[in-house]
C-alpha cells in the first residue's frame, strides 16, 4: 500500500509538470483528490488494516495528501500568473491589419452613372423588385395576352390567399418605374432608375436570372429623338471615357414609338468583326425610344402636351464590355479572385 501511495504521488507530480491550463488542472484535482478520486479510494482501504499499519500508512497518506494539495496550489498560481502576463496589453505592438472590402464592379459603375445623370439634372429613383403585373406589363402597353409578353419571361408569385388585384412578378426590367415616376412626379420629369431585374432564363455565359439595368426617362414639352441620342452619347462618353462611334437601328418595344437600338462600334476589333461582336463589327448596347402615348396616359400625363424618351441600359452587359468579362455568372459568384480585380 505504501508503494501504491508513492507511485500515485509520482504519477500526479509528473502530470502536474505538464499542465498549462486551469481547466485541465481542475479536472486533474477532481480525478485524484476528489471525493471519488483515486487517492481517496486508496484511503478507503485503510479500514481493512491492523491498527499498527493504519497508524503508519495513515500518517504517510496524510503527508502525501498535504504535499499534493500544496503542489496543486503552486501550479495553480504559476498558471494564473502566466495568463495575466500573456494578457497584458502592449500598446507599442504594431496593430493587426484589418482587410478592407471594396465595392462590387456593378456598384462602381452604377455610382459613376448616377453622378453623371445627377449632373444633368436627373433624379435617381428606386422601385420594387417584386412588382405588380400591371406596372411591369400592362401599364407599359403590354396587355395580358399580347405576344410581346414572350420577350420577357419571369417568375410569377403564387397569389393564393392574397387579396391583391394584380399578379405579382419579379420585375423583368426597370421600365415599370417609368409609370410609377410619372404618377408620382408628373411632367416635366427627368430620372434614372438603376436596379436589379429578373428573367426566367436558361443560364449560360451570356444569360443570368438576375442582372442589372439602368432605366432613363425624360419627359417635357418638345422632346425629340435628337435629345435621346445626345443624352445616350453623353452616357457613353461617361462610361468609356472617350468618344464612341454609334449607330441607330429600329427596334420594337411595346412601350416606345418609335423604338430604336443603339449600337457601338466594337472596341475589340475596331469594327472589323470578331467573335465578341459576332463578326458584325457592332455591339448592341441599349434599347430606347420615344415614350408611347399609352404609357404617358397610364402615368397621367397628357401626350398632346408632353413627349419623352426612355432607354434601358443593360448595366451588367455594359460592364462586361468595358472590362472584357466573358462570363456573366462571375458577377453573382462571390468569387474573390474575380471581385478583387476591381
Ligand atoms: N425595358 C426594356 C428591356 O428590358 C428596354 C427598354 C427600356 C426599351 C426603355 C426601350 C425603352 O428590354
Amino acid at each position: 500500500m505504501q508503494n501504491r501511495l508513492q507511485k500515485l504521488k509520482q504519477e500526479i507530480f509528473d502530470k502536474l509538470a505538464e499542465i498549462k491550463h486551469l481547466d485541465v488542472l481542475r479536472d486533474l484535482e477532481v480525478k485524484y483528490l476528489g471525493r471519488k478520486g483515486e487517492f481517496t479510494k486508496i484511503l478507503r482501504c485503510l479500514k481493512d488494516l491492523t491498527i499498527q499499519e493504519k497508524k503508519e500508512i495513515g500518517k504517510l497518506a496524510n503527508e502525501i495528501k498535504k504535499d499534493l494539495q500544496e503542489k496543486f496550489e503552486e501550479v495553480k498560481n504559476v498558471i494564473t500568473k502566466n495568463v495575466i502576463k500573456r494578457e497584458k496589453l502592449d500598446v507599442t505592438l504594431p496593430g493587426e491589419k484589418i482587410e478592407k472590402g471594396h465595392l462590387h464592379p456593378i456598384t462602381i459603375i452604377q455610382n459613376e452613372l448616377e453622378d453623371l445623370f445627377i449632373s444633368m439634372g436627373f433624379m435617381v429613383l428606386d422601385g420594387p423588385e417584386l412588382e405588380s403585373d400591371y406596372y411591369n406589363f400592362e401599364a407599359l402597353n403590354i396587355p395580358k395576352h399580347h405576344p410581346a409578353r414572350d420577350m420577357q419571361d419571369t417568375f410569377y408569385i403564387d397569389k393564393k390567399n392574397k387579396k391583391q388585384e394584380y399578379d405579382l412578378v419579379m420585375r423583368t426590367h426597370t421600365s415599370p418605374v417609368q409609370v410609377r415616376a410619372m404618377q408620382k412626379y408628373g411632367a416635366p420629369l427627368r430620372c434614372v432608375v438603376p436596379g436589379k431585374v429578373f428573367r426566367n432564363e436558361a443560364l449560360d455565359a451570356c444569360h443570368e436570372h438576375t442582372f442589372y439595368q439602368l432605366e432613363g426617362l425624360m419627359i417635357d414639352e418638345n422632346i425629340s429623338i435628337s435629345n435621346l441620342i445626345a443624352v445616350m452619347k453623353k452616357l457613353l462618353n461617361g462610361i468609356f471615357k472617350k468618344e464612341m462611334e454609334t449607330r441607330v437601328r429600329p427596334g420594337y418595344f411595346p412601350f416606345v414609338e418609335p423604338g430604336i437600338e443603339l449600337d457601338i462600334k466594337c472596341a475589340i476589333c475596331n469594327g472589323k468583326g470578331c467573335p465578341s461582336c459576332k463578326n458584325s463589327g457592332w455591339l448592341e448596347l441599349f434599347p430606347a425610344g420615344m415614350v408611347h402615348p399609352n404609357v404617358l396616359i397610364a402615368g397621367n400625363i397628357d401626350p398632346k402636351k408632353y413627349s419623352g424618351f426612355a432607354f434601358g441600359l443593360g448595366l451588367t452587359r455594359l460592364i462586361m464590355m468595358k472590362y472584357g468579362i466573358n462570363d456573366i455568372r462571375l458577377f453573382n459568384s462571390g468569387d474573390l479572385r474575380f471581385l478583387e480585380q476591381f
